[in-house]
């Protein structure tokens, strides 16, 4: 299915911090704490070329990507003009995004400058959303808890953001490790289970289960293995993988935010605004990406921390090589 183009494509130029983050706002704006972090992400993974031939390892709907590689979307576009089970999400925890209109065509200002040979994901209906974007050259529905269906040292960049939510991670790495070119590179952005300590958890006396299992939403069940840093790297040296630069990028502080930001609303958000008219949600969106920009501009630098104690990350990117 083509993407849809809009007439006058710009061409992006060099983007700044400020245009990373408007584009990222854009997309998610019904959970901005969402943009925040991938902008972290997208800034951070810039330090690393995805030279080809690269990998996108559970890639999901591929807008993350697309964004990262210098895509634009016209601002009509976000990932929430694709959804359902909007009843069920609340209780049930059923993922929104889990579904693909036939016509879902992300109107594309500008494709992306660089493109990704391969993407993965367990999920049918997100591969369908990523390949109307024209990023990747071939999506394959794979689940990481099996051998990856790769030849051996296919690919000079193997990426991922989403190894925690692996169950058998030992064999994931080993597996990345071996479809990895032995000068090639591996980038992970994993979680630390310090996330388990920046929540309010420790208030459960006051606020009670009900509450924290409404702000949590079933996310933590998601996340089998979240590790801290020495057992990742234990993971690491066993898996035959070397660790090139290790960057921290999400403090104690943006973890904070993003433990409360809009997770619970976002359903009723996402159905409030499908009632609207294209024109009046235009114009509400519009206003609500410029506030948020602006709310979040001084939060987005991987070192922001809030906190006078410094305390350990939430999110790091390995880079990692075959041993
Ligand atoms: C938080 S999303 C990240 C998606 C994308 N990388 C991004 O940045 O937007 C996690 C992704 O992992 C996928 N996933 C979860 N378990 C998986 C598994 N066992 N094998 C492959 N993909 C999986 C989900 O379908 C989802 O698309």
């Amino acid at each position: 299915m083509p993407s849809k183009l809009a007439s006058s494509p710009v061409i992006p130029t060099q983007r700044t911090g400020a245009e990373l983050l408007r584009r990222f706002v854009q997309a998610y704006w019904l959970r901005p704490e969402n943009a925040l972090w991938m902008t972290l992400r997208s800034e951070i993974l810039s330090q690393c070329p995805l030279e080809c031939p690269s990998i996108d390892l559970s890639c999901g709907d591929g807008v993350f990507s697309f964004l990262h590689c210098g895509g634009v979307f016209d601002p009509t576009f976000d990932v929430f003009t694709s959804i359902a089970e909007l009843d069920r999400v609340g209780d049930e925890h059923a993922d929104m995004f889990d579904c693909v209109a036939d016509d879902y065509q992300p109107v594309i200002v500008s494709p992306p400058i660089d493109t990704i040979d391969v993407g993965t994901d367990i999920k049918k209906n997100m591969l369908a959303k990523a390949r109307v974007l024209k990023l990747y050259s071939r999506l394959v529905e794979h689940d990481n808890n099996q051998p990856l269906p790769f030849e051996n040292d296919s690919f000079q960049t193997v990426y991922c953001n989403a190894a925690y939510w692996v169950a058998n991670i030992d064999q994931f790495l080993t597996e990345m490790a071996r479809i990895t070119h032995p000068n090639g590179r591996i980038i992970l952005q994993v979680k630390l289970d310090s996330m388990r300590r920046y929540t309010l958890g420790a208030y459960q006396g006051v606020l009670g289960d009900r509450f924290l299992d409404i702000i949590d939403r079933g996310r933590s069940t998601s996340w089998p293995t979240i590790a801290n840093r020495a057992t990742w790297e234990a993971r690491f040296a066993t898996s035959g993988l070397s660790v090139e630069t290790i960057t921290p990028f999400i403090t104690r502080t943006h973890a904070h935010i993003w433990d409360i930001g809009l997770r619970p609303i976002a359903p009723l958000l996402a159905r409030m605004t499908r009632a609207l008219t294209p024109k009046t949600r235009a114009s509400i969106k519009r206003e609500w990406v410029d506030l948020f920009c602006e709310l979040l501009e001084p939060l987005c630098d991987p070192d922001v921390d809030l906190f006078a104690v410094k305390d350990e990350p939430a999110e790091v990117q390995y880079v990692l090589t075959p041993a």
